[in-house]
C-alpha cells in the first residue's frame, strides 16, 4: 500500500498524529502492534496542560473531554502534613484539565475510525526502511509494506523506530530514581477537589482522581517493591502518614480496582528527526510523572510536527527542517521541572536529616513567595508552544 507518513505505534502520539493529518487532507497509516483492546487497558496519568487541551479540541476529539473533565485551577502542596495552594490561574493565567489518558485514547480511536482512519492493530514486525521510504510488516501471518514519503515513530520508550538512528548520530540522557511509585485506583470520593503533592519523611505521596467516584493514589516504594508487598490497608494506612492531616482523616477507602508499581526515570535522546523519520513521544522522551509531563509533551511533539508536514505539503519545509530543535527546547524544560519536583518532593535512600530540612526549606519557600509560585505554576500548566 501507498501512503504520504507512516506512523508506526498507535498510542495517544499515532492516534493524535493521524488524527491531525487526515483533518488536513494528509494520508497515513497507523501500524500498532498490540490489539485496541491492550492499548486501552493502559492506566496513565490524568493531567493534560491548557495546550494539550486545545490541540486535543482542533482535532476534532475535545467534546468528551469538555464535558466529562474536571478543570482545575490550582494544586495542594504539602510537607510535614500540612498543605497549601498553588492558584495556577493567579500566578500563570492558565488552569489544567483533570482527564484520563485512557479517555483520550479512546477518543481518538472513536474519531479515527469516525473518519475511517487506517489503524492496523496486531502489526507484526514492523521494519522501517528509511532508504525505501518504506515500512515492512506481517499482518496475519503475511508479509506487508507500506511505501511512504515520511515514517515517524511514535512506538515508546521500547519501540523500534529509534533504533533506526545510526549510534554514530543518536545520543541519549539519562537519569535513574532510586525510588518507584506505587499507585491505587479506587471506586472512592477524591479525597480532596484538586491534587495533592506531598513530602513528607518517610516519602512522597499524591492524591489524583479520575472523577468524583473514582480516585487515583500513589506512594513512593522501595524501587525493589512489588505489589504483593503492599496489601490495600498497608497502602492505605502508609498514604495517610504522608499526606496533610485533614486530608487523611477525611480520606475514605476501598478495594484497589487497579494496583502496579511503577519505576521513575529521566529520558531523551536526540536528534527527534533521521533523514525521512520523526520520532514523537515517548519514542524519544521519558518523564518521572511527578510533574505530569509525559503525554503533554507527545501532544507538544505531534502540535509541532502536525504543523510542519501540513506546512511540508504546502510547500513550506522550514517546519520540518526545525521539528527536532523546536521539540526538543520544550521537551529539556519538561524533563528539568519534572527533575526538579521529583527530586524537591521524594525521599532519596542516601538522604539525611540535613537533605530533607532543605527540601522543606524549598516547599516553604514556594508557600511564601509569589515568585516561586510563579515559576512552578507556570511550568505545570505547560509553557507556550
Ligand atoms: N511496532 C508497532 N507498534 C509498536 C512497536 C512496534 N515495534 N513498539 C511499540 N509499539 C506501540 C505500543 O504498543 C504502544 O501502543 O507503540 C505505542 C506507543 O504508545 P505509548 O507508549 O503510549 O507512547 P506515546 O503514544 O508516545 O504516548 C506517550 O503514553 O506511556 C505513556 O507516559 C506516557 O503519557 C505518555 C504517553
Ligand atoms: C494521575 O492522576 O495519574 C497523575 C496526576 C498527576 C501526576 C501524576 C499522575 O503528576
Amino acid at each position: 500500500m501507498r501512503t504520504q507518513v507512516c506512523i508506526i505505534g498507535g498510542g495517544p502520539s499515532g492516534l493524535l498524529l493521524s488524527q491531525l493529518l487526515h483533518r488536513a487532507g494528509i494520508d497515513t497509516v497507523v501500524l500498532e502492534r498490540s490489539t485496541r483492546a491492550h492499548v486501552l487497558s493502559r492506566i496513565r496519568a490524568g493531567v493534560l496542560e491548557w495546550g494539550s487541551t486545545e490541540v486535543l479540541r482542533q482535532a476534532g476529539v475535545g467534546a468528551r473531554m469538555d464535558r466529562e473533565g474536571f478543570v482545575h485551577s490550582g494544586t495542594y502542596i504539602a510537607a510535614r502534613n500540612r498543605g497549601f495552594r498553588i492558584d495556577f490561574q493567579e500566578r500563570a493565567g492558565k488552569s489544567i484539565m483533570v482527564y484520563g489518558q485512557t479517555e483520550v485514547t479512546h477518543d481518538l480511536y472513536a474519531a479515527r475510525d469516525a473518519m475511517g482512519g487506517i489503524v492496523i492493530d496486531e502489526a507484526a514486525d514492523v521494519t522501517p526502511h528509511l532508504d525505501e521510504s518504506a515500512v515492512t510488516f506481517v499482518k496475519d501471518g503475511r508479509g506487508e509494506r507500506v511505501d511512504c514519503d515520511f515514517i515517524v515513530g511514535c512506538d515508546g520508550s521500547h519501540g523500534v523506530s529509534r533504533t533506526c538512528i545510526p549510534a554514530d548520530v543518536l545520543k541519549t540522557y539519562e537519569r535513574h530514581y532510586p525510588f518507584g511509585w506505587l499507585g491505587v485506583l479506587s471506586e472512592t470520593p477524591p479525597v480532596s477537589e484538586e491534587l495533592i503533592y506531598a513530602n513528607h519523611s518517610r516519602g512522597f505521596a499524591l492524591c489524583s482522581m479520575r472523577n468524583q467516584h473514582l480516585s487515583r493514589y500513589y506512594i513512593q516504594v522501595p524501587i525493589e517493591d512489588t505489589v504483593a508487598a503492599w496489601s490495600d490497608a498497608a497502602f492505605w494506612d502508609e498514604l495517610r502518614r504522608r499526606i496533610p492531616h485533614d486530608a487523611a482523616e477525611r480520606l475514605e477507602t476501598g478495594p484497589a480496582i487497579e494496583k502496579s508499581v511503577a519505576p521513575l526515570r529521566s529520558f531523551v535522546a536526540e536528534p527527534m528527526r533521521w533523514r525521512n523519520l520523526f520520532l514523537v513521544g515517548d519514542a524519544a522522551h521519558i518523564v518521572p510523572p511527578t510533574g505530569a509531563k509525559g503525554l503533554n509533551l507527545a501532544i507538544g511533539d505531534v502540535h509541532y510536527l502536525s504543523e510542519a508536514l501540513i506546512g511540508h505539503y504546502g510547500g513550506d519545509d522550514e517546519g520540518i527542517d526545525t521539528y527536532s530543535q523546536r521539540a526538543l527546547a520544550r521537551v529539556w524544560q519538561a524533563i528539568r521541572f519534572s527533575w526538579w519536583l521529583t527530586t524537591t518532593m521524594h525521599r532519596f535512600p542516601d538522604q539525611n536529616e540535613f537533605d530533607q530540612r532543605i527540601q522543606e526549606s524549598d516547599i516553604a519557600y514556594l508557600e511564601h513567595s509569589v515568585a516561586a509560585r510563579t515559576v512552578l505554576a507556570e511550568q505545570y500548566v505547560g509553557l507556550p508552544f
